[in-house]
């Protein structure tokens, strides 16, 4: 079919662009606030060994703000040919699988698709190596660079004993620890070169792949995990979350989909069957999601203005380890003041400097426990005003946008938000605007 670019309307053509660029292509996940978030799996094979190789498996954790929280890690792969692994350190692979073909020596894991899981804190130390035994705890970059890297080393036989026989494993798959990462083709790249603790000598790695993973939040799950509501000083309506943003209560169809905070069956729904699974036991709530965080505008002085957030979890079986957030909001490049909380600002669009991560102080707030009495975090942040932008109109002080672990928080609908003394609703032109970006974002992220 032939078209002719002429009867193209100019429109239509941005349309297109719009579209085309926003998502770049169907399968890739791709987060605006974190364009070059991966994680990226390196193996760098330290020795050759009679029948196959030694190897350094590093899991590197490149995204600015998404961790891995306990239970942590799960990787696997499929192997090319027929290896086995000899021996693991730092790491286990969770079935053995079929050895009967081995005499003697029995090796570590016979299965063709191992899957391989963290060693826990205390393993004794003839079976550690660097950066391994967290319990598959790996930190996000911004929080912690240091601990952002996971790596346990593995003994490869029946497999190739040159860089020229030597077959990279297919099909890698990252669990962290529910589903939502997707691995790319492992890339043969340049020999890893280490460097002595004096820098006096440098090593190299006698042949080293890499794996790519990214992270789409459409695929981890299909309903949203967060949302936010709203409150100001100037008005006292408290805009709840949207009823129903994760799910919604429903005592005919799924009894027992969420628990009362004073019923008598908590302590056994608590320990009930779905302990060890992923999906939350929550409080009931008219938005029943796990976390909601909450964004008052508290003080108005003359220069400045104090916003407090807080952070609350519904969830009866998961305690938050190392929890983030991430805001939007024009007024952070002038952020004079935060009490209680970590910050660095993010900057993915060069010079507009909008956006804030927030994260607890270590041994003080970054565990966000259960619900109940303790399952709560907050903080205060002061910002300086600049006249020519700041107003309390047309919910000017509330977030644009903001996530909790990485996942999207659902926002109140704009024409609920608090309004000042006296003015009227906002108008639709106003709120259309933020409406339609907000919507065309969250399809790209989800890549609709
Ligand atoms: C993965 O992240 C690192 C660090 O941000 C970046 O250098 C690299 O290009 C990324 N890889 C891919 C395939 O996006
Ligand atoms: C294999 O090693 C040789 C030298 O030892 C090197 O020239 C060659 O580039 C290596 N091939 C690969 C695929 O790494
Ligand atoms: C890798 O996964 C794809 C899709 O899941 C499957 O079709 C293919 O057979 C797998 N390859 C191997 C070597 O297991
Ligand atoms: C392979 O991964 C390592 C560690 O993440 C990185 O330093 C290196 O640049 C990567 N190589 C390529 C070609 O992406
Ligand atoms: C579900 O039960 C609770 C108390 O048991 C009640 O408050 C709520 O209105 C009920 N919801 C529906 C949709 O029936
Ligand atoms: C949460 O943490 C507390 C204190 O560390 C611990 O007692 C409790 O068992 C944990 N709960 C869950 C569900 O992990
Ligand atoms: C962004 O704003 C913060 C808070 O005012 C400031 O500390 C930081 O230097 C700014 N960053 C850039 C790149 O302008
Ligand atoms: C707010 O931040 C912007 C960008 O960093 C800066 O140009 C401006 O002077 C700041 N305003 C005030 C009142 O500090
Ligand atoms: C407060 O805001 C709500 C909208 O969320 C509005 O209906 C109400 O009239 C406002 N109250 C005052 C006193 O302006």
């Amino acid at each position: 079919m032939e078209m002719d670019i002429s009867k193209l309307t100019p429109f239509t053509i941005f349309f297109a662009l719009v579209v085309f660029n926003c998502c770049p292509s169907s399968t890739e996940a791709y987060d605006p606030l974190d364009p070059d978030g991966n994680i990226t799996i390196k193996w760098d094979i330290m020795q050759w060994t009679p029948d196959g190789y030694i190897a350094v498996v590093t899991i590197y954790n490149f995204q600015q703000y998404r961790h891995i929280q306990a239970p942590g890690w799960t990787l696997g792969w499929t192997w090319a040919k027929k290896e086995v692994i000899w021996s693991m350190v730092g790491a286990q692979t969770t079935e053995q699988g079929d050895c009967s073909r081995f005499k003697g020596n029995i090796p570590h894991c016979c299965k063709k698709d191992p899957t391989v899981v963290d060693l826990l804190p205390g393993t004794p130390y003839n079976m550690q190596i660097a950066n391994c035994c967290k319990g598959g705890v790996i930190n996000s970059w911004v929080q912690d660079p240091a601990t952002a890297a996971s790596s346990f080393q593995l003994s490869v036989g029946a497999a190739g004993t040159t860089n020229k026989t030597v077959r990279v494993p297919k099909n890698f798959t990252l669990k962290a620890p529910g589903p939502g990462y997707t691995c790319g083709v492992a890339k043969v790249v340049k020999p890893s070169k280490f460097v002595s603790p004096d820098g006096r000598r440098t090593t190299q790695a006698l042949m080293t792949w890499n794996v790519t993973c990214t992270y789409s939040q459409f695929l981890a799950q299909k309903t949203p995990t967060c949302c936010v509501s709203l409150s100001s000083f100037y008005n006292d309506t408290i805009v709840n979350c949207p009823a129903c943003t994760c799910g919604c209560q429903n005592n005919i169809t799924q009894p027992g989909s969420c628990v009362e905070g004073d019923s008598p069956y908590l302590a056994s729904a608590i320990n009930g069957p779905g302990k060890t699974s992923f999906a939350p036991l929550v409080q009931c709530t008219s938005h029943m999601c796990p976390i909601r965080v909450h964004w008052h505008v508290k003080l108005n002085y003359k220069e400045y203005w104090r916003v407090k957030i807080t952070i609350t979890n519904f969830n009866y079986l998961m305690n938050y380890t190392q929890w983030n957030l991430v805001i939007q909001h024009p007024n952070f490049d002038n952020l004079t003041q935060i009490f209680s909380f970590n910050y660095k600002s993010l900057t993915p669009y060069g010079n507009i400097n909008d956006t804030a991560m927030l994260w607890g102080i270590k041994f003080y707030n970054d565990l966000l426990m259960v619900a109940g009495p303790s399952g709560n975090v907050q903080s205060e942040l002061l910002f300086q005003k600049e006249s020519s932008t700041f107003t309390f109109e047309k919910g000017w002080a509330f977030p644009r946008r903001i996530y909790f672990n990485g996942d999207n928080c659902v926002m109140p609908p704009p024409d609920a938000y608090p309004w000042l003394p006296n003015a009227s609703p906002p108008t639709i032109s106003s709120l259309l605007l933020p409406v339609i970006v907000f919507w065309a974002t969250l399809l790209c992220i989800l890549n609709v």
